[in-house]
């Protein structure tokens, strides 16, 4: 008999039909007559029930039908007589695939902390926390395939290897095959690169921005969606080592139409998780976060505020004189701290805020410049619970003042000039902007460290699995 999924199987009507199935057990409970075997095989947040009368099987039949074992069952699909399920298999066989024994194996009981299932990451995705998580993550990267390609975008592939700092930030991984402990110097006791695999100081990228470019003056309209790496050492709820991000980059726009993408995608995607990921979210929302669901919703249903920094500010200032502190300064000039972007989203707007306009020294070299010569065009998304979830811009175009932005910078010249060159040949106005995928999937499943929205988070100190 052919197997079905238990998603399936809880959509068809107990008539009686001859049922075959594969999972791992959740839980087994029972008396003296029957045993009741809560399985799951991943489909679906929800669990199939097993009836075994124990008139057909032994103590020795299920004596290895133990939580986390994996079974192949057939049966006999029935409506159930219990509460919390419309049907059941009433098992004809049990096969053990595998057992698991139940002095060792780490997910015996319910409700395990989250800080302790990130110790067993390997065994997590069969948690329903976890299986709910990794079923909205799969499902939002569907949607941003989908919503990019619906509106005639071109999925573009940019390296993982490369050799220039996008943000500037010096954030990198060094990619070599050196021998470290036998580091060839020049005179100026300078590491020499020329023998290493790339002849040069080669990195994992920390955005696939500047390659983007080149495929937006190329194709009109291309988004990036891969792994990106930074090695900044900051151990917070927000930051990983290794993070997925989604970079669209667009020829012919300007500042609004960049917001308006922004926020229209942004949408859309919760849009997606709200219909694609009902039994999931409810999950959530009834375990984690009681007001989960409804926050998606609102943010669907709101305008998102566009505010310039410099206003910002001036929000953020004439509160501290009311009485409200921060732990971080707020004056012109500075990066505004998580706290400070909470406090605008969450309780002077109630909503999510578009930033835009910031002093120029606080953001990336290719930001176009303002005429007051003092902010770029930046457009970062703010949004509850988690701060920054885009960081975007118009892109300067013009070759003249982004050399001068890239001298005034003191940024390597020999690794640039094919990013230059965009300038050169044919330059057009563009924009663009990078969504961390795990700030989203944060959003949209109310989890409240992003170490618990991928499935083997990589941060310092911590590579294992
Ligand atoms: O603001 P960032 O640094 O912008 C860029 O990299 C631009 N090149 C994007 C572009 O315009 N094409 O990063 C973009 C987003 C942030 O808003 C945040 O959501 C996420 O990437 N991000 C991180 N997510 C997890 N862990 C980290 N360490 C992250 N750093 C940035
Ligand atoms: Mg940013």
């Amino acid at each position: 008999m052919k197997r079905i999924e238990i998603k399936e199987v809880l959509a068809l009507s107990g008539d009686g039909r001859a049922v075959s199935v594969c999972g791992w057990v959740r839980s087994r409970r029972g008396n003296k007559n029957v045993s009741f075997i809560a399985l799951n095989d991943g489909s679906t947040i929800k669990n199939i029930q097993v009836v075994a009368d124990l008139a057909k099987f032994s103590d020795e039949d299920l004596r290895q039908v133990t939580t986390g074992a994996c079974l192949h069952v057939t049966g006999t699909l029935v409506e159930s007589m219990g509460a919390g399920q419309t049907v059941e298999i009433q098992a004809d066989s049990i096969e053990v695939y595998g057992t698991a024994d139940p002095l060792t194996y780490p997910l015996q009981k319910k409700g395990h902390s989250l800080e302790y299932l990130r110790e067993i990451a390997h065994l997590r995705p069969r948690t329903n926390t976890f299986g709910a998580v990794l079923r909205i993550r799969h499902n939002m990267a569907i949607a941003i395939h989908s919503y990019f390609h619906e509106h005639g975008y071109f999925y573009f592939h940019t390296p993982l290897i490369t050799a220039s700092d996008c943000e500037g930030a010096g954030q990198m991984f060094q990619v070599t095959t050196k021998n470290l402990y036998n580091l060839k110097k020049d005179k100026d006791g300078q590491i020499d690169y020329s023998d290493d695999f790339f002849g040069k100081m080669a990195a994992l990228t920390v955005s696939g921005q500047l390659e983007g470019e080149l495929g937006a003056m190329a194709l009109g309209k291309i988004y990036t969606f891969g792994p990106t790496f930074r090695a900044e050492n900051s151990n917070t709820p927000r930051h990983l080592a290794e993070f997925w991000m989604i970079e669209p980059e667009v020829a012919f726009i300007q500042k609004e139409e960049l917001m308006d993408l922004e926020e229209d995608f942004l949408k859309y995607c919760v849009r997606w998780a709200l219909d694609n990921c009902k039994d999931d979210l409810q999950f959530l929302n009834d375990m984690f976060d009681k007001g989960l669901i409804e926050r998606l919703r609102s943010v669907i249903d709101t305008d998102f505020v566009r505010l310039p920094y410099t206003e910002g500010i001036a929000i953020l200032q004439e509160a501290v004189k009311k009485g409200r502190k921060f732990e971080f300064p707020c004056n012109w000039g500075d990066d505004l701290a998580s706290e400070h972007e909470r406090y605008l989203v969450e309780e002077h707007f109630g909503k999510p805020v578009i930033m835009t306009d910031y002093p120029k020294e606080i953001k990336a070299f290719y930001m176009k410049l303002n005429e007051d010569n003092q902010t770029v065009q930046g457009t970062d998304v703010l949004f509850p619970a988690i701060g920054e979830i885009i960081g975007g811009s118009v892109r300067e175009e013009n070759y003249d003042k982004l050399m001068a932005e890239i001298e005034r910078r003191n940024i390597p010249m020999k690794d640039m000039w094919w990013y230059l060159d965009t300038r050169r040949y044919g330059s057009a106005p563009h924009a663009g902007f990078g969504l961390g995928f795990e700030r989203l999937l944060l959003f949209v499943t109310g989890m409240q460290n992003i170490r618990d929205v991928i499935p083997f988070p990589r941060t310092p100190k911590s590579a294992e699995f």
